[in-house]
């Protein structure tokens, strides 16, 4: 099979209230451990790519790693740009063979998010492209732009209508209270989502596949496993899972995942070199990484995102 568009994922998504886990990819071995797990539990997948892993391992690596893994594995997987700031990158991913871009015009005015959102759509339908578009702001880091919560905003539900009849996108990413990164909620306060928000979302866009982005649930073992090992990573705290699997039972259809693989792959990486401090074959360390990431997405895919045994 090729690699395919989300079309088809979402819908069947939608009706079975599960919901596809897009997950970050920057090299060889993140991919192998998120497809090995896709294989073994039979589920659709995304893979995304941002600006940033594109300037790590270039476009046409990433390109060809993700064809290898369709090749190995035989799974229905869509290639899709993470958080595209601007035309020429998703044109750049349209014309260099991904299936989906997100045109993220969420820091535009509406307006001006709808003119930018429109001018991807535009394009990448007349390539067989589809395309994710943003309202309302996260909190969080990507890439080398921290949004502080003061920018943040959640979506307008009054505002997606319009917006999604004038682009004509074909999934609609929501900011309900998730944010980028390993830092979701203050500690000792109760992590919370405007379900409300999505609730009305979902009753204004029957039918339509919403997105989640910030979606991380901050594993505590690998968080752990890091501070035991010299890390330094306090405070940290993600979207606990119920929520997640409440939201993929409503409109969510897909969810993004990127911290939790960081996290599985550098408590992996670390322990093994604290535990083997004369190794320094990078095959070596970087397997207990890949098994992390593979164990991490069979309990995703299984436990939280409910896409097993729907291909
Ligand atoms: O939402 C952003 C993703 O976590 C990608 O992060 O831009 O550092 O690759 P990155
Ligand atoms: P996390 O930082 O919660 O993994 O979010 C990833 C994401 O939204 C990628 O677009
Ligand atoms: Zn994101």
């Amino acid at each position: 099979m090729p690699i395919v568009t989300s079309t088809e994922m979402f819908k069947k998504a939608y009706e079975g209230g599960y919901a596809i886990g897009a997950f970050n990819v920057n090299n060889m071995e993140i991919i192998q451990g998120i497809t090995e797990a896709a294989a073994q539990t039979r589920s659709p997948l995304i893979l995304q790519v941002s600006a940033g892993a594109r300037k790590y391992a270039k476009h046409v690596y990433l390109m060809k790693l993700v064809e290898a893994a369709e090749a190995d594995t035989g799974l229905p997987i869509c290639l899709h740009l993470d958080h595209g700031e601007n035309f020429e990158i998703c044109k750049s991913c349209i014309d260099g063979g991904f299936t989906s871009v997100m045109i993220d015009g969420s820091k535009h005015p509406f307006e001006e998010n709808v003119a930018l959102t429109k001018q991807v759509v535009d394009y990448a339908h007349a390539h067989g492209v589809v395309v994710e578009g943003e309202l309302g702001r996260l909190e969080g880091v990507e890439d080398d732009v921290v949004v502080s919560a003061a920018d943040s905003s959640y979506t307008d539900p009054a505002q997606v209508e319009e917006f999604v009849s004038r682009t004509g996108v074909d999934s609609l990413a929501i900011a309900i209270g998730t944010s980028h990164g390993a830092y979701k909620f203050k500690p000792g306060t109760k992590p919370q989502l405007r379900f409300d928000i999505l609730k009305e979302v979902e009753k204004r866009l029957p039918g339509f596949p919403i997105v989640l982005h910030g979606a991380s649930s901050v594993i505590p073992e690998f968080v752990d496993t890091i501070n035991a090992y010299g890390g330094r990573l306090n405070d940290a705290i993600g979207v606990p899972e119920d929520m997640l699997r409440e939201a993929a039972r409503m409109a969510v259809c897909k969810i993004n995942i990127d911290s939790d693989l960081r996290l599985a792959l550098t408590a992996g990486v670390r322990k093994h070199l604290a535990e083997n401090p004369a190794n320094f074959d990078p095959r070596q360390y970087l397997i207990p990484g890949r098994d992390n990431i593979r164990d991490l997405v069979r309990h995703k895919i299984t436990a939280v995102l409910g896409s097993n045994d729907r291909i």
